[in-house]
């Protein structure tokens, strides 16, 4: 049995979801009422949102808690502070920042730009594929280069591919679905290497899971006045995708007008989390070292099974099943786990997230046993 479910399905099905996860990430009976593909995504140990499912931490909790009483208030002032922290974090300015309801508002109005500049969007496949979706549904042409050899960007086809039709390259750096990343230095000297008419959206929404986030993010080339946007989010480590808060890094032309295309405004209990999360050391550290050990154990499964999968900096794995990857995804759907989507065009590929060190030693164990 194939089973489909994509991270979309689930946002839209948002109302009917709410309650069936419990925070540790294990399942809850499904509402009756919920469509079947979310039922299905609800049922099982869910591997499948390169979530943190130890979030949120303990600061972002007491956060939230404290401004209830206040959600009664625009949350202007908690806009503000947001901004500030991370501009100071960065070494920038806030008219250097622009928070957006999860780091997709930011993807989707780079590719809005890009239509409105009547451009050409280039990127990779298969990728996260957000932005290329959203600037293609408002008129945008796409195109799209393969990975390369070892599922990493492939950044020479890239730079050839540039046309003078090119406004905007979308790379995504650790890449989603592979979990490969190119070094930071690399990417820095091609930005700095395409003509002025081209902006490069860097989503570093996973950077900060493995990498030494100073030496490997492009926003130094933000700071360099350079024709970059730099996407990241709560979502990843700091285990707050529901409350949907991502930002951007960019020049203040560029983020003025990015938000002038703002359809909304983020919510205050998802900005006091933000704000107390990014400043909870302790949280992150302790959310790397159990995604790591999660990684330990399903890669070390993955290498006795002799199963090739990417050298992940995510806190995903992808993996060659060695079948149809939705026979696969079936097959573990039945021992309880609900894994990615299939990732054309590596169909026997498939893609597992971290859950808990426990879900991870289960899901170790279901794959010896599906494999034996
Ligand atoms: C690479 C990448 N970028 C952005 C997002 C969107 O995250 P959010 O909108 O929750 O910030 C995701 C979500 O999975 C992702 O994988």
């Amino acid at each position: 049995m194939t089973v489909v479910v994509t991270r979309r399905a689930l946002i839209h099905a948002a109302p009917l979801l709410a309650g069936a996860v419990s925070l540790a990430g294990l399942p809850r009976p499904a509402p009756a009422q919920a469509p079947a593909a979310a039922r299905q995504a609800m049922t099982g140990i869910r591997l499948s949102g390169n979530e943190n499912p130890y979030g949120p931490g303990p600061a972002a909790r007491n956060a939230i808690a404290a401004a209830v009483g206040d959600s009664w208030k625009y949350p202007i002032a908690e806009e503000m502070a947001l901004k500030a922290q991370i501009a100071e974090h960065e070494g920038l300015t806030p008219r250097h920042v622009l928070i957006g309801d999860g780091s997709s508002e930011i993807l989707h109005l780079a590719g809005l730009l890009a239509a409105a500049d009547q451009g050409e969007v280039l990127t990779a496949v298969p990728t996260f594929n957000v932005t290329a979706a959203h600037a293609r549904a408002m008129g945008a042409a796409v195109r799209e280069v393969p990975l390369d050899a070892r599922m990493t960007y492939d950044l020479p086809a890239l730079k050839a591919a540039v046309s003078p039709a090119t406004r905007l390259i979308y790379i995504c750096n650790p890449n989603n679905p592979t979990g490969t990343m190119l070094p930071g230095a690399q990417l820095r000297d091609f930005i700095a290497g395409l003509p002025p008419a081209v902006t490069v959206l860097v989503d570093e929404a996973y950077l900060e899971l493995a990498a030494d986030v100073r030496a490997e993010s492009v926003a130094a080339r933000v700071a360099a006045d350079g024709n970059v946007i730099v996407a990241r989010t709560f979502s990843k480590l700091h285990g707050l995708a529901g409350l949907r808060i991502g930002y951007a890094l960019a020049r203040p032309d560029i983020i003025e007008r990015m938000a002038r295309l703002k359809l909304t405004v983020a919510s205050s209990l998802g900005l006091v989390a933000a704000a107390a999360s990014y400043a909870d050391l302790k949280f992150q550290a302790e959310s790397r070292e159990r995604i790591a050990e999660g990684l330990a154990i399903t890669t070390a499964a993955l290498d006795e099974l002799q199963r090739p999968h990417t050298e992940t900096r995510g806190n995903f794995v992808f993996f060659d099943t060695g079948k149809p990857a939705g026979e696969f995804l079936g097959a573990m759907r039945q021992k309880g786990f609900a894994l990615g989507r299939p990732f054309p065009p590596y169909t026997n590929w498939c893609r597992v997230s971290m859950g808990t060190v426990e879900q991870m030693r289960a899901f170790a164990a279901a794959l010896r046993a599906h494999y034996a």
